[in-house]
């Protein structure tokens, strides 16, 4: 029997054990200028969103997957200090407050995580 490893699967974006528990992972987008995804966990929940902060339309991170994560709580925008929930990506603190992060759909199948209908 052949089987495919995670990585050449379709939506394939990352190992659960590659994102740091309470923080965050950048999955950059393959196309330049497009935005990327940004993976956030904690212990055995994860979520996504496009790296796209709703205060200016910019990565959440100015520094190729550096994110600042509070108490596997909040996300902070690096730029203005925008707070987001990991939960749902709602800004509850900063100037675009009650704005939300672009939620991504994802999977997760035997610790790896995958998003169908987001390419790269
Ligand atoms: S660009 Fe994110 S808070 Fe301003």
């Amino acid at each position: 029997m052949n089987v495919a490893s995670p990585e050449s699967r379709a939506g394939f974006l990352c190992a659960l054990g590659d994102i740091p528990d309470g923080g965050a992972l950048e999955i950059a987008a393959e196309q330049s200028g497009a935005p990327g995804v940004v993976v956030l966990r904690r212990g055995d929940e994860v979520w996504a969103y496009r790296n796209m902060c709703p205060h200016f339309s910019i990565p959440l991170n100015y520094e190729p997957n550096t994110f600042w994560a509070y108490d596997a709580e909040l996300l902070m925008c690096a730029h203005h200090s925008a707070m987001f929930r990991f939960e749902d990506g709602l800004c509850i603190d900063g100037p675009c407050e009650g704005a939300a992060l672009t939620p991504v759909a994802i999977r997760i199948e035997q610790g790896q995580i995958f998003n169908n209908e987001w390419r790269r």
